[in-house]
C-alpha cells in the first residue's frame, strides 16, 4: 500500500481550523486505502523558542486531536518526531546536499526571517525544509497530504530526493504533495487576505478546535466580510465571504456553485450563523474527545512509545541504507 507521511508543530495550546480542514480531514479520510504515518513534529516546533513546559503539554495535546478527529491507531502509525532520532540523522545527510541559495529561496523562511530581523532568526528555522524533507523521505512516502502553504517545502523534497537517486543510486521514493482544492488555504476571519496561522494573524480571527463552542460561534458572528450584500465567491474583491463559502464548502462537501445558489439572495447575517453551527457541530465533537483524552497523559505516552517503535523500526533501515551509500564505515 502506498506511504502517507504528514505532520504538525506541536506550536500552540490547539490546533486550528486551517490545520483541520487543510489537512487533518484528509489524513483521516486516507487511513482506508493507505499505510498513513502521522507525527507530531516537536524538531521543528523548537525552531522558534518554546517553553518546555508548555512544549510537552502541547505534544500530548496535538496528539490527542489527531486521535480525537479520527487518526485511528489500527491503520494509522501515530508518533513524535524526536522520539525517533533518524529524523534528525537524514537531516544532516541532506543538508549536506542542500544549496544555500536553493534553502534562501523558501518563501516561508524569508517571510518569517523578514519579520523576526536575522540575530532572532535561528539556523533551525533555516533547515527547517530540509528536516522536513528528512520526515517525508525516511519511509519511502508516495503521498504527503498538506495544505497550499506547503507546496514549496514538498518541491524541495522532491528535487532532494531525484538528487539523491542521481548521486547515490535508487533510494529515495520521489514524494507527491496532495493537497485540498477548497480546504487548502483557510483565512484569518478577521484578515480575510492573510493565511489562518497560529503565530502571525489575529486571536479573533484564528478558529481553534479546542475553543468553547461559543467562543467559536462567536468568531464566526465577527468575521469580517465587505459592505455589498452578494453571497458571491470572489477572493480578489470578496476575500471575507470567499473564505467562508470556502470553509463551508470544506465542512460540507458542497461545491462553492451550489452553495452561492443556495444562498442567493440572502444575507451575511444567515450565512455566518448558519456556517457558526456547522463548524461547531463538526470540531466540538473533537474538543471533548481531546479533554478526555488530555485526562490520562500515560495513556497517551503509552501509545505514542508503540509508535515511534513501529516508525524507529522503518527509518533505521532508511538511514542504514542511506549511510552505507554515502560512503559511511558501519560501527563494527
Ligand atoms: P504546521 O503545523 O504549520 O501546519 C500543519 C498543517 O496544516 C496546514 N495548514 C493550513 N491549511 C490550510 N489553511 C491554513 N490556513 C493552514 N495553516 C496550516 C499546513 O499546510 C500543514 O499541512 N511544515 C509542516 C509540518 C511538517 C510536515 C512534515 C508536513 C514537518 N514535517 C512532513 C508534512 C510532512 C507545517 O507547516 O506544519
Amino acid at each position: 500500500r502506498p506511504v502517507i507521511f504528514s505532520g504538525m508543530q506541536p506550536s500552540s495550546d490547539s490546533l486550528h481550523l486551517g490545520n483541520y480542514l487543510g489537512a487533518l480531514v484528509n489524513w483521516v479520510a486516507l487511513q482506508d486505502a493507505y499505510d498513513p504515518i502521522y507525527c507530531v513534529v516537536d524538531l521543528h516546533a523548537i525552531t522558534v523558542q518554546q517553553d518546555p513546559e508548555a512544549l510537552r503539554q502541547n505534544v500530548r495535546r496535538t496528539a490527542a486531536q489527531y486521535l480525537a478527529a479520527g487518526i485511528d491507531l489500527d491503520r494509522s502509525t501515530l508518533f513524535v518526531q524526536s522520539h525517533v532520532p533518524a529524523h534528525a540523522e537524514l537531516a544532516w545527510v541532506l543538508g549536506s546536499m542542500t544549496g544555500f541559495g536553493e534553502a534562501s529561496r523558501m518563501t516561508q523562511f524569508k517571510d518569517k526571517s523578514a519579520k523576526q530581523g536575522s540575530d532572532a532568526t535561528t539556523v533551525g528555522l533555516f533547515t527547517y525544509p530540509v528536516l522536513m524533507a528528512a520526515d517525508i523521505l525516511l519511509y519511502g512516502t508516495h503521498l504527503v497530504p498538506v495544505g497550499d502553504d506547503q507546496r514549496q517545502h514538498l518541491e524541495l523534497t522532491r528535487d532532494l530526493a531525484n538528487r539523491f537517486n542521481a548521486r547515490y543510486g535508487e533510494t529515495m521514493v520521489v514524494p507527491e504533495a496532495l493537497i485540498g482544492k477548497e480546504s487548502a488555504r483557510i483565512y484569518d476571519l478577521q484578515e480575510p487576505t492573510a493565511k489562518m496561522s497560529k503565530s502571525a494573524g489575529s486571536e479573533a480571527g484564528l478558529v481553534k478546535l479546542l475553543d468553547e463552542p461559543s467562543i467559536t460561534a462567536k468568531k464566526f458572528r465577527s468575521a469580517v466580510t465587505d459592505t455589498e450584500r452578494e453571497i458571491r465567491f470572489d477572493p480578489a474583491s470578496k476575500p471575507g465571504i470567499s473564505n467562508l463559502l470556502g470553509i463551508y464548502a470544506a465542512v460540507t462537501g458542497k461545491s462553492i456553485d451550489a452553495l452561492e445558489r443556495e444562498y442567493a439572495g440572502r444575507g451575511y447575517g444567515d450565512l455566518k450563523k448558519e456556517l457558526a453551527e456547522l463548524v461547531v457541530d463538526t470540531i466540538a465533537p473533537i474538543r471533548a474527545r481531546t479533554l478526555e483524552l488530555m485526562q490520562d497523559p500515560a495513556e497517551l505516552d503509552r501509545l505514542l512509545a508503540i509508535g515511534a517503535e513501529k516508525a524507529s523500526d522503518r527509518a533505521e533501515r532508511m538511514l542504514r541504507d542511506v549511510y552505507d551509500r554515502v560512503g559511511f564505515v558501519r560501527r563494527g
